[in-house]
């Protein structure tokens, strides 16, 4: 039996987990004093000795100490294994020194992860600069991709579809998605010169003109990098582009801005709970803990 903890908003795709284990599921107490500090209380003490935390790390400041102190509460009650199923994991885009006095943070925060828990499984981690997570990770990791549910709501649901990655980082998913659904692909030229500044190079796409735009991108953040996109297909005469994010951050109010835009349908996956998530991808991560909680922790390499 697996005990399988959901951290607050994550309580879909821990019970989807739990369900398909037939595991034990704890709900936590995760809230602040009124100092700010964190507070954590397990709900149950008799627990498993092989756990696993449900936590989508989207706003990690606010997370990981929450995090910390319920590891230590779980091993302080017997866990002996403790996983964590992060459908979203942060702190990657920041994958080397882009000015002086910066550090890489993405190094730093996949050490403290990996000092407090045995394993961990997410979904489409932005790998750009690292070839895999085990560059920057000491524990065993597992990489979920959701390319081909992508691709299967794209064929369900978009006529004539041109997929069209905003930039060479989105290459990956563009190109997979594309080759699952059968579809068209383009690779644009993407200009990042600050947080919100970003400029994106649209080549003529006048001969796509029937078809239906699918924007593919992992992250959608201040979504700057969709909404130029956005903004040149429908001046090149394009219908309104389907924007599809595996990860809908959304920061401030991104997602409005976005529809403002001109959009077509906004569609994200569950990674982090949000109104425009139509692609699921619970059950697959259910598969794959449940796999990898039956792994003796010797075999788990990395
Ligand atoms: C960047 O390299 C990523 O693949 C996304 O393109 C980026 O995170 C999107 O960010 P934003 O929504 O802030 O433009």
């Amino acid at each position: 039996m697996t005990t399988i903890l959901a951290m607050p908003g994550n309580k879909a795709a821990a019970e989807t987990i739990a369900a398909n284990l037939h595991g034990q599921l704890l709900h936590p107490t995760v809230r602040r004093f009124p100092d700010g500090e964190a507070y954590v209380r397990l709900d149950q003490t008799t627990l498993s000795p092989d756990v696993v935390i449900v936590c989508s790390l989207d706003r990690p400041d606010e997370k990981f100490l929450p995090l910390a102190f319920l590891v230590a509460a779980l091993r302080e009650h017997g866990a002996k294994r403790v996983g964590v199923v992060a459908p979203y994991l942060a702190y990657l885009r920041q994958d080397r020194v882009f000015q002086p006095g910066e550090t890489v943070t993405s190094r730093h925060f996949a050490q403290l992860v990996s000092r407090i828990f045995d394993w961990l499984i997410t979904i489409d981690p932005h790998l750009h600069r690292y070839g895999s997570l085990a560059e920057a990770y000491s524990i065993p990791t597992q990489v979920l991709k959701a390319a081909p549910l992508i691709a299967r709501w794209i064929a369900e649901n978009v006529d004539s579809p041109l997929l069209i990655g905003p930039d060479s980082e989105s290459a990956q998913w563009v190109r997979a998605v594309a080759e699952d659904a059968g579809a068209p692909s383009l690779v644009l030229e993407k200009i990042r010169r600050g947080d919100k500044d970003v400029e994106v190079s649209v080549p003529d796409v006048g001969r796509w003109r029937s078809h239906t735009p699918v924007l593919v991108d992992d992250i959608i953040s201040t979504a700057r990098t969709m909404i130029e996109t956005v903004g040149h297909l429908k001046r090149a005469g394009l219908p309104p582009p389907v924007c599809i994010g595996v990860h809908a951050v959304f920061a401030g109010g991104a997602y409005e801005a976005l529809q403002a835009a001109g959009a077509g349908r906004i569609v994200t996956a569950n990674t982090i709970v949000h109104a425009s998530n139509r692609i699921d991808v619970h059950g697959m991560i259910a598969d794959a803990v449940r796999h990898y909680v039956s792994i003796p922790a010797g075999n788990m390499g990395q």
